[in-house]
């Protein structure tokens, strides 16, 4: 395959089911409020809003399941499952739960609310010749190795270290064979890539972006709020019907200074 693959063919798995426990909280943290729309809202939105995207298997904690309700209007369908004891698993889950037409899979962590605009594309783009790419940042601190007693053991060249970060794109049928081979080994990864190298498969780095954080403590949540006021992260304006006005006007009202203008959805 050469282009991009039509949004028909690509589904998303947005592991969501964890518990949060780095973030203590009445709700887990990705039902909690970012910026006046609820974190995985945005996340939905940002995942489905370029058209890139089929449709989208959201793996909830199982108690969530039956009561979870898409941002009204979102283009694309939802379709939430129960996920699993630990992430891998969660995502298995979801993978199981899209149609059979889908061949290109996008994993996207429920808990990266503000994902760049275009880098869905790009990751889809850089995956195109090995089957699997992933977003990920080159490390630019002095990386350090801890010994006895947190003294520093050794100081790690970081010129070829990188932060993974999602999306993480693959072709179906390479995921789903890491993921079988992942349980015959008793494997366990912290993400799909790992699975993927462990099966010899040659995985794209594509630049990700400062500000594509996924949401773990409360500082992460303190600086996601920070960040709505620059462009690239700026959230996709939700209305109380669901439409959403469009990320141009919403990245001119960033660039001028303004706080962006959520119209938090009334339920
Ligand atoms: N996740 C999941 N299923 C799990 C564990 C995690 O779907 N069993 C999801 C989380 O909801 C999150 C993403 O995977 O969107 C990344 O995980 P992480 O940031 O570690 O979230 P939690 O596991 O919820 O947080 P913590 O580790 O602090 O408990
Ligand atoms: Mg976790």
């Amino acid at each position: 395959m050469t282009s991009i693959p039509p949004a028909e063919k690509v589904g998303a798995v947005v592991p969501a089911a964890g518990g949060g426990e780095r973030l203590p909280g009445p709700v887990a943290k990705q039902f909690r409020d970012l910026g006046g729309a609820p974190l995985l809202h945005r996340t939905l939105w940002r995942l489905a809003e370029e058209g890139r995207v089929g449709c989208i298997a959201l793996v909830l904690p199982a108690s969530e399941v039956a009561s979870f309700e898409p941002p009204a209007g979102l283009p694309v369908p939802v379709l939430p499952v129960a996920g699993g004891s630990e992430r891998q698993y969660s995502v298995v889950n979801g993978l199981s739960a899209l149609p059979p037409e889908v061949e290109w899979v996008i994993v996207h962590d429920g808990a990266r609310p503000l994902l760049p605009p275009g880098l869905v594309e790009a990751c889809l783009a850089g995956a195109l010749e090995t089957g699997a790419a992933i977003a990920a940042l080159p490390v630019s601190d002095t990386v350090k190795r801890a010994g006895m007693g947190d003294f520093i053991e050794a100081t790690v060249p970081r010129g070829d270290l990188w932060l993974a970060q999602t999306p993480q794109v693959s072709r179906r049928d390479l995921l789903e064979r890491s993921f079988a081979l992942a349980a015959a080994d008793g494997f366990e990864g912290t993400d799909e890539a790992a699975l993927l190298e462990a099966m010899g498969i040659r995985v794209r780095l594509i630049p990700g972006s400062k500000f594509n954080i996924k949401i773990t403590t409360p500082e992460d949540l303190e600086m996601a709020e920070a960040y709505l006021t620059h462009p690239e992260a700026a959230a996709p304006l939700i209305t109380g019907d669901g439409t959403q006005t469009s990320q141009t006007a919403q990245a001119q009202t960033a660039r001028a200074g303004a706080p962006p203008v959520i119209i938090r959805e009334d339920r």
